[in-house]
């Protein structure tokens, strides 16, 4: 086992999230282990790798009891064993309406501003409240919260501090919410918008990717709970405590990703993808994405078209390829993004493609980690166009990939990673689908001295706030905010 540095000294760490870090699938040969998509657990494993403590995530697969101890713990990662991982069962119906139901077809659309997706429902709203109050038994049922600290993720729990914060008043609860939130006067579509607010208020620090997110956040608390809101020091006053509000963009393990990039394993990888999939044409243009219609898929998919139709040089010449992961499908509107995607992608190749060349490589198959590497590497340009997007970590870990001949990012304006990475990158708006399919030209185009000028900013900035860089910040705060508490307790 590896030996980990508990960040708290004696306040064991508790990290809460509804997405386990691995999940355990049976299949033929007994039971394998696979890595959930999405940017949170691939961020915050290799963070609890190094710190220790207790994952509390909801056990998904149907492997996952069975490699679990009686506690319901399992040691991760499976490699090199660092830190124990708890899983949480929940029920069918707790699954369709907690998870389907409030946290993806209320809070999800919601925090990305587009309140027309949402669906509120009675028993969405009952099952929600109920599995936080499963997860805060599970975490009772692991440490005694005064003792720990206990750090929630996402959006799945806003109401689990509250829950704690009764029960143990002096616990130290922090919450890091990994997607945008919303202008007040778009927070204010959600029928339970006190209730809300009040949960994550009894956390004792509430980080977010982005000043702007902090400020909305502020401007919520304050108009709806008529908070105490300094919005110099995002410190909130409310109920008779205090909670600090601050922005802490996530990172990745750049120096991870450089490394499998340009490593034998992603060679070898390169080449039996090169076997699976027609990826010969002289450009590569890549989008790796989970199907969600927050993604802006389609625009991408439209300004490619376009490329193709008014500039017919580029025919034969580029080939996109769409990494995708099938997501949250029993959703409506995400069958809906999935049903679209293929079916354009589908038309856009009968339209341009010839028995030499593919125009759009379609990719749904779980890959590797050296086969994901490979492929950001050798794509020449990196295509990122969410229509809103708590931070984007795909766009990092494109970055932190191009090891040899540097490629281009091309990144939407309306994602947290454009931050920090909207000065080297060529920004575009999705919307705009002119300058859009411009944007995909001039990267295509641009010449060498100014691609590796970018792509040492970017480089620079991704290696710089890394997942590392995150983890200190936030713990420095965490541990900033802990003594104030333990100076006045004892004052
Ligand atoms: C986003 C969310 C995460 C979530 C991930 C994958 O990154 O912020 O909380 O885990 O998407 O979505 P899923 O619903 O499969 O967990």
């Amino acid at each position: 086992a590896v030996s980990a540095t508990p960040p708290f000294g004696d306040r064991e760490l508790v990290l809460v999230s509804n997405r386990e870090p691995y999940v355990h699938e049976r299949d033929d040969d007994g039971i394998s282990v696979a890595r959930p998509a999405g940017g949170l657990t691939s961020a915050l494993d290799p963070m609890m790798a190094s710190t220790g403590g207790t994952w509390v995530a909801w056990g998904s697969g149907d492997g996952d009891e069975e490699m679990s101890d009686e506690n319901g713990c399992v040691r991760v990662p499976p490699e090199s064993p660092s830190y124990e991982l708890k899983r949480v069962a929940l029920s069918e119906e707790q699954v369709t309406n907690y998870y389907y139901g409030y946290s993806n077809q209320v809070l999800w659309p919601l925090c990305h501003s587009d309140i027309a997706k949402m669906t509120p429902k009675p028993e969405f709203w009952r099952h929600y409240r109920e599995a936080n109050e499963r997860f805060a038994d599970a975490i009772r049922e692991r440490v005694d919260p005064s003792e720990a600290v206990v750090w929630f993720q996402d959006y799945h729990f806003a109401l689990a501090p509250r829950l704690i914060r009764e029960s143990a008043p002096d616990a130290f609860c922090m919450q890091f919410w990994h997607i945008p939130w919303p202008s007040w006067d778009v927070f204010r579509s959600c029928p339970e918008h006190d209730e809300l607010l009040d949960g994550l208020l009894a956390n004792d620090l509430l980080g977010f990717h982005t000043d702007r997110y902090c400020r909305n956040f502020l401007d919520c608390a304050s108009k709806a709970l008529g908070a105490d809101v300094n919005r110099e020091t995002g410190v909130i006053r409310y109920d008779g405590r205090t909670v600090r509000v601050e922005s802490f963009p996530l990172g990745i393990d750049a120096v991870e990703r450089r490394r499998l990039a340009g490593s034998a394993e992603a060679d070898e990888a390169w080449e039996s993808l090169r076997d699976a999939y027609p990826l010969g044409a002289e450009r590569l243009a890549l989008g790796v994405d989970r199907l969600d219609y927050t993604k802006g898929i389609e625009q991408r998919l439209t300004a490619l078209e376009r490329l193709w139709e008014e500039r017919p040089e580029w025919r034969g010449r580029v080939t996109y390829v769409q990494k995708a992961s099938e997501s949250r499908s029993r959703i409506n509107d995400y069958q809906r993004v999935q049903a679209t995607v293929t079916g354009e992608i589908e038309r856009i190749n009968e339209r341009f493609g010839t028995d030499a060349w593919r125009p759009i490589v379609y990719i749904d198959d779980r890959l590797s980690t050296a086969e994901l590497a490979a492929l950001y590497r050798e794509a020449d340009v990196g295509l990122v166009s969410s229509l809103r997007d708590g931070m984007n970590l795909v766009a990092k870990e494109f970055v932190a990939s191009q090891v040899d001949d540097p490629g281009v990012l091309v990144l939407s304006e309306l994602v947290g990673a454009h931050e920090e990475l909207g000065e080297a990158a060529m920004t575009v708006h999705p919307n705009d689908a002119e300058a859009f399919t411009d944007g995909i030209e001039r990267a295509l185009t641009m010449d060498r001295p100014e691609r590796s000028n970018r792509m040492t900013q970017l480089q620079a900035e991704v290696e710089e706030n890394d997942i590392e860089a995150w983890k200190n910040d936030v713990l420095r705060h965490a541990g900033e905010v802990l003594n104030r508490k333990r100076r006045a307790d004892r004052d």
